[in-house]
């Protein structure tokens, strides 16, 4: 199934213009959607919780943060922009009272709705507005012209217009000038929980880890197995990106265009693909998701463990002095 491709010439800016937006959260999506709507021309209220670190952050940025109820009650339009493991026991805690009759409620990422965290009034507009890549990504695109690619989605549609609101509000992102996809809930979080896990975030750092061990136990230079490794992915990720896998290949020399011929299906062959197959299930049939809510119940262990493995990995070391004389120079 092919989904549109929907630009600036689709949508009508108007929709969100008159409106106010709450942006629940200031973090990584949170301070790039704020800046990104204020310059848009929209009204963007902050709201956050008692004492956030966040807030100075978002008072050094002109903003004026309120209390998360205040906010999401001055508000058309309430963007939810915390974790998405919190997002129901905030919900829960009290936005839900605070929010206006007929307000719309926005999401950057589906999973507390797809999994049912959430349960909304009927009488609110429920939508996805999911720009594809990191706050800092969306805000320094916007600030060059450009945009980051936006999904899009609608749950409910109490006044009818819910759509309308979701195109203008990813339009006012940035998104329009990069390409805005129709999806839906389930397929925006499924397919995004699978990449994390299965292709971009999880496995791609551990290629990274494993090339450069398999490298320094044989023997190499740390700063060689980093350089061949790590620094060469963003070359790679990048010529992906402007021309595909094969126009990447054709950029690349003979010989390199060579081996990754000979390295193909060797490691990612069968069981890799199997392995694939079994992390969508567990995505699809909530397990994954059962997971992330019990370990951010118990206090993260499962999290903290992982983030001081990674720490801890002697790529690290390289990565730091790598960094620190890129930055001298
Ligand atoms: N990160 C991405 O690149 C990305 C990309 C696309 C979509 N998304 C989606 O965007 C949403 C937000 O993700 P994010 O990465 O932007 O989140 P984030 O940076 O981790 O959010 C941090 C913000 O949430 C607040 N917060 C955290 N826990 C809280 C709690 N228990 N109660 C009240 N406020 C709390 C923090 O306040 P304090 O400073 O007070 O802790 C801070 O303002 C998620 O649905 C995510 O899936 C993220």
């Amino acid at each position: 199934m092919t989904n549109p491709i929907l630009t600036d010439a689709d949508i009508d800016p108007s929709a969100i213009h008159d409106k106010t937006v709450a942006i629940i959260g200031y973090g990584n999506q949170g301070r790039a959607q704020a800046l990104n709507l204020r310059d848009s021309g929209v009204n963007v209220l902050i709201g956050l919780r008692p004492g956030s670190a966040s807030e100075q952050a978002a008072r050094d940025d002109g903003f004026a943060p309120l209390a998360m109820t205040e906010a999401a009650a001055r508000a058309d339009i309430v963007m939810l922009l915390v974790p998405d493991e919190v997002q129901a026991d905030l919900w829960n805690g009290g936005l839900a009272d605070a929010v206006r009759g007929g307000a719309t409620i926005g999401f950057a990422h589906g999973l507390a709705i797809h999994y049912g965290l959430i349960a909304p009034r009927a009488d609110l507009d429920i939508i996805l507005v999911a720009p594809k890549g990191p706050g800092k990504a969306l805000r320094a695109d916007f600030e060059r012209g450009s945009g980051l690619i936006g999904l899009i989605a609608v749950a409910q549609d109490a006044s009818g217009s819910a759509r309308a609101t979701a195109l203008a509000y990813a339009g006012a992102l940035g998104c329009g000038r990069a390409g805005i996809l129709e999806s839906s809930f389930q397929e925006e979080t499924e397919a995004d929980l699978f990449n994390e896990q299965g292709v971009l975030w999880g496995v791609i750092p551990e290629l990274i880890e494993a090339g450069f061990d398999t490298l320094v136990d044989a023997g190499f230079a740390p700063e060689i197995a980093y350089f061949e490794c790590l620094t060469e992915v963003k070359l790679l990720a990048d010529l992906i990106y402007e021309r595909g896998i094969a126009g990447m290949r054709v950029a690349i020399s003979n010989t390199a265009e060579f081996g990754a011929a000979e390295g193909n299906g060797r490691i990612v062959g069968d069981a890799a693909r199997a392995e694939m197959k079994r992390i969508l299930g567990e995505v699809q049939d909530g397990s994954f998701v059962n997971k992330l809510m019990a370990d951010a119940r118990a206090g993260y262990p499962a999290l903290k463990a992982s983030r001081q493995r990674a720490a801890a990995h002697p790529v690290e070391a390289v990565a730091a002095r790598m960094r620190a004389l890129r930055d001298q120079n």
